[in-house]
């Protein structure tokens, strides 16, 4: 429940930054409760519900204020138009939902394989951007090199809570925390898992937890330290049905498709961070050279703003 105070404190607080959570932290520190459970009023402020018709089919995460990030099996079936696709933003609750916006195009990968579920990744290009506020937040995307460790991995999503009960969709987001499996070791019990694919589980002694149908498409986002911001490392894309004791979701892993990512956005004329536009017309002219000067392929990726779509392009050209 949202009281008239602190929806005035939603709207003025302004984030940004991605994967922050300013309502979230204000309000809920040091509560770390693991188990599959309701998730709290601005935890997971980039996390939307895919809608036709007014049904939940699938998450995704806001990326920018017009690009949504999916799994391409959500829509891969062509069973309905990108004009017919709401997304729900902004709040947990699917009954009361607060911004719905309409998608002019999806756009999925064009190596995405329904038999090896191999780059299961989409993006919904929206007809009009959000407003960011502390209920909407975008995710970041991966640095590159990824790090070798993450840490305080979630999922979250609207999707079955009981893998054999289809009418156990919630209209609450609900989360799950996870644990990223080494990848040779989940290969063995998934032989078809690909390079791209990364897989996670949480398992204690009485339980399990999994993302399951109606989840597909949300993101798995993580920390680099505790505390920090959040990423998003993974799509939710596929496993043996949900929560078995020793078989993992499998994940899209997201470090090998921030480039593409960047392309498809700026080949739709709206690139990622659109102040890395406006960003050089501000520059002096002598500074152009610098910022056309691209980061080695495999230096941190803290990548000054402007030199971003100067770099992606000088890649795609490389590729
Ligand atoms: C597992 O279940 C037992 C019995 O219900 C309980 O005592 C124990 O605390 C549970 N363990 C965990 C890690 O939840
Ligand atoms: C994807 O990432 C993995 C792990 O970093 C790497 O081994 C693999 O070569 C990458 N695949 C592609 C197509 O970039």
């Amino acid at each position: 429940m949202i009281f008239p105070s602190t929806l005035l404190s939603l709207w003025f607080s302004i984030p940004a930054e991605c994967g922050e959570r300013s309502i979230y932290e204000e309000r809920t520190q040091h509560s770390r409760i693991i188990g599959g459970q309701e998730a709290k009023v601005g935890e997971f402020p980039w996390q939307v519900s895919i809608q036709e018709r007014n049904k939940h089919f699938c998450g995704g995460s806001i990326l920018s204020e017009w690009w949504i990030l999916s799994a391409a099996h959500c829509f891969y079936s062509g069973e309905f138009l990108p004009t017919e696709l709401r997304v729900a933003l902004g709040t947990n609750d699917l009954t009361n939902l607060p911004t719905e916006l309409q998608v002019i195009s999806v756009v999925w990968h064009k190596d995405f394989e329904r038999l090896t579920m191999d780059s299961d990744i989409a993006l919904l290009l929206l007809a009009s951007p959000i407003t960011f506020s502390g209920l909407t937040v975008p995710i970041c995307m991966p640095p590159q090199p990824a790090p070798s460790r993450w840490h305080e991995c979630w999922v979250a999503g609207w999707g079955m809570t009981n893998s054999v009960d289809k009418n156990s969709m919630t209209t609450d987001l609900m989360k799950v925390p996870m644990l990223i499996i080494d990848w040779e070791e989940c290969s063995q019990i998934f032989p078809k898992l690909t390079q791209n694919m990364l897989c996670a589980a949480y398992e204690n002694e009485n339980e399990s937890y999994d993302a399951c149908q109606g989840d597909s498409g949300g993101p798995l986002v993580c920390n680099i330290k505790p505390g920090s911001k959040w990423y998003q490392v993974g799509i939710i894309s596929w496993g043996r049905g949900c929560g078995q004791k020793g078989f993992p979701g499998i994940y899209t892993l997201l470090e090998n498709y921030t480039l593409w990512i960047e392309k498809v956005a700026e080949v739709e004329g709206k690139p990622l961070n659109t102040r890395a536009i406006r960003a050089p017309v501000k520059k002096k002219l002598g500074e152009r050279t610098q910022a056309s000067k691209c980061p080695a392929l495999g230096s941190p990726q803290d990548w000054l703003l402007p030199c971003l779509l100067s770099c992606t392009l000088l890649r795609a050209l490389s590729n």
